[in-house]
């Protein structure tokens, strides 16, 4: 048992060279722990709001000084003298001190980095491995603990990638499930050496875009998977038997005024459309998963994505859901959704984040833990994900350091876990 005796947060910056917040969190016995939070790119309209500065002075508006301010001059004494191991009562004083439905006082940036730097604090403290003190907050049936099976980027469109590129965001490889974490991560690395080797042998660029996966300019979405199906086969893995794919369409970005344009099709495509259009790519490409297929608010056409794909392919929510009950209730009772993505930052503390995940187990909902476009090196997000017994997790290409820090802590947990 050790009470928090101090606070102190900084300005540093994530991999794309924005402002983030970093907070430290010291306890009265010595321990102390170390967070820093995400930004996303292609964010859902109904997530937790971070506070940014908007003073052009300051990183161009980005900066986040306020936000840091309210940790000191706010969070600093509420949660003074109280027990670090007490994260439910920690979590649930920061979200009663802001007061906000969508945490935009304090900032869900400012209450996440202490969330988290608390969690990692009395981990500290008690001598555990993050994953291990994390798991006491979440009922799970899994007596065993277990790698999520990792979802891999390798090709990136949308907002990560230049200009030109793919309208879709992620094209993902999934290891099949019987290969180890490790073996799945090596797997990875082939495919993307391989798809390297395509691209230059196209002449097609092989710079990478902010989640570490290649973004070249291709004529249409349908290419990549071409392009990644040869990638596979040059190395001999089977498609479907080794290794499967999936994409996260991020079709926020995709949709405008009612209807959505896509490079593969002229016009204006309603979601039966674009449905048809995903039939179309699944009985080529046979997805395991697929992220965000359609718009935040377009509710009936995801019962119909849902109702046309659901047996073949995870059917998986991310800004439509935003890591939220709420959404996640409603995409429940719509029949919306198979899977869920959870991002703490999408709601601000990790009792919440750890609360919906536990919703959607009890809903049948399989649950992915994830990263964010814009990363730290923290890899909290890898102990986050074992101790929620997650189906999956998705951090990224295995490429740039702020995604291997994540996929090299899954590393030591697997070896870890062995000996438990
Ligand atoms: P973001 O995107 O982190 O840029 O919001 C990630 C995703 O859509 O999964
Ligand atoms: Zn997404």
């Amino acid at each position: 048992m050790a009470k928090i005796k101090n606070i102190i947060s900084r300005q540093i910056l994530n991999s794309k060279g924005e402002p983030t917040i970093e907070t430290t969190v010291i306890l009265e016995d010595g321990a102390y722990g170390t967070a820093s939070v995400p930004t996303g790119a292609s964010k859902g309209s109904f997530e937790a709001k971070e506070l940014r500065d908007n003073n052009s002075n300051v990183y161009q508006g980005l900066g986040v000084l306020n936000a840091i301010s309210n940790i000191q001059t706010e969070v600093l004494p509420a949660i003074t003298g109280m027990e670090a191991e007490h994260q439910q009562d920690i979590d649930r004083k920061m979200i009663e001190l802001d007061g906000t439905a969508d945490k935009s006082r304090l900032g869900a940036n400012a209450i996440l980095s202490v969330s988290m730097a608390v969690s990692k604090a009395a981990a500290k403290s008690f001598s555990l491995p993050l994953f291990l003190h994390l798991k006491q907050f979440i009922r799970s049936s899994e007596a065993n603990i277990k790698i999520p099976t990792p979802l891999f980027n390798e090709i990136n469109g949308g907002m990560h990638s230049q200009s030109g590129s793919m309208d879709f965001q992620e094209f993902l490889v999934i290891p099949a499930s019987s290969m180890s974490f490790s073996q799945g991560l090596e797997m990875s690395t082939k495919i993307y050496s391989s798809l390297k080797k395509l691209l230059l042998n196209n002449n097609l660029s092989t710079l990478i875009a902010d989640e570490g996966g290649f973004s070249p300019k291709l004529g249409s979405n349908q290419d990549a998977l071409v392009l990644l199906k040869q990638a596979v086969e040059a190395i001999s893995l089977r498609l479907g038997f080794d290794v499967f794919f999936g994409m996260d369409i991020a079709a926020n970005k995709i949709f405008a005024d009612g209807k959505y344009h896509i490079k593969d099709k002229s016009g204006d495509l309603s979601s039966d459309n674009l449905i048809d259009f995903y039939e179309t790519l699944n009985n080529d490409y046979h997805f395991l998963y697929l992220e965000d297929g359609l718009n935040e608010n377009d509710w009936e056409g995801w019962s119909k994505l849902c109702t046309r794909l659901s047996e073949q392919t995870l059917i998986v929510g991310d800004d439509l859901t935003v890591t939220n009950p709420q959404r996640l209730q409603a995409a429940i009772s719509k029949k919306a959704i198979t899977g869920i993505i959870v991002k703490p930052n999408q709601i601000g503390t990790v009792i919440e984040s750890l609360a919906v995940i536990q919703m959607a187990k009890q809903a049948g909902i399989k649950v992915t833990v994830s990263h964010r476009s814009g990363e730290t090196n923290d890899d909290f997000i890898a102990d986050f994900a074992v101790a929620a017994s997650a189906d999956y997790c998705k951090f990224g290409a295995p490429q740039r350091g702020e995604r291997i820090a994540k996929y090299n802590r899954l590393l030591q947990i697997e070896q870890q876990i062995k000996s438990l």
